[in-house]
């Protein structure tokens, strides 16, 4: 199990690094099992990431036909929805992606009027597409709010402690934009083969410092899958640089 942090000076550097590690990971995982199954993360980072993988040479150098598209978490809103974490993506690099199969993207329910059961249908989802009682993703992505929370566990929230459900409801904090959402667990998450965290500004510098301590306090500190990647902004390295 490896947890390795590299720091870019800029947004803009971090994007690229970030849209790199994707196109490796993908194009390795298709080489070696035929196919990619990745998670996309939530937030506002991947606007950042997203024309990057939907543009030259980048675009180009995946076999999208061969990848299938998760979400990591989403939020209770509809997929037009500018809210959406599905929309963006859609939007900002799905609609761009050559090959790509309708079948193989899918999105996360959060905002069905039952998110028990459409999380329970969510999870066979994946089980039929990755076998193994903690499925292995060949990548998820994603980030880190300042209270450290990732994809939606967010800090005391009892989806942190789930240990038998790979998808469930999770409930955002008071003044989070939804507070409805639908998140990986930390036994998907940490069963992935690899993990990128993209993480960027200053607000975050205090969350990442604990998770560069090793500490487990944080949500987004309890992520040990076999190959951890954070990339950091300058901002957010911040002291701990
Ligand atoms: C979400 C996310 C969430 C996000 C962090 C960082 O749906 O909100 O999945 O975990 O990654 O809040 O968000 P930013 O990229 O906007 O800083």
């Amino acid at each position: 199990m490896s947890v390795e942090f590299k720091v870019l000076p800029t947004p803009a550097a971090l994007a690229e690094a970030a849209a790199d590690r994707i196109v490796a990971v993908a194009r390795n995982a298709i080489r070696r099992r035929g196919r990619c199954v990745l998670a996309l993360s939530g937030g506002s980072t991947p606007r950042l990431v997203y024309p990057l993988l939907a543009s030259s040479p980048r675009v180009g150098a995946v076999d999208w036909s061969q990848v299938e598209f998760f979400w990591g978490d989403d939020r209770g809103v509809p997929p037009d929805h500018p809210e959406s974490n599905y929309g963006v993506a859609r939007a900002m690099l799905l609609d761009h992606l050559p090959g790509l199969r309708s079948d193989a993207v899918h999105r996360m329910p959060a905002d069905a009027p039952d998110r028990v059961p459409a999380a329970a249908e969510y999870e066979r989802t994946i089980r039929r597409l990755v076998a193994g009682d903690r499925p292995r993703l060949d990548l998820i992505w994603l980030g880190m709010g300042p209270d450290g929370h990732t994809a939606s566990l967010f800090p005391d929230a009892d989806a942190l402690d789930e240990r038998q459900r790979l998808v469930m409801p999770a409930t955002a904090p008071a003044g989070t934009a939804v507070s409805n959402r639908m998140t990986f667990t930390l036994p998907l998450i940490n069963a992935a083969r690899a993990v990128l965290f993209v993480v960027a500004g200053a607000d975050k510098a205090l969350a990442v410092r604990s998770v560069r301590a090793a500490s487990r306090e944080l949500p987004a500190g309890r992520v040990r899958a076999r190959s951890t990647l954070w990339l950091l902004d300058a901002a957010a390295a911040g002291a701990s640089r």
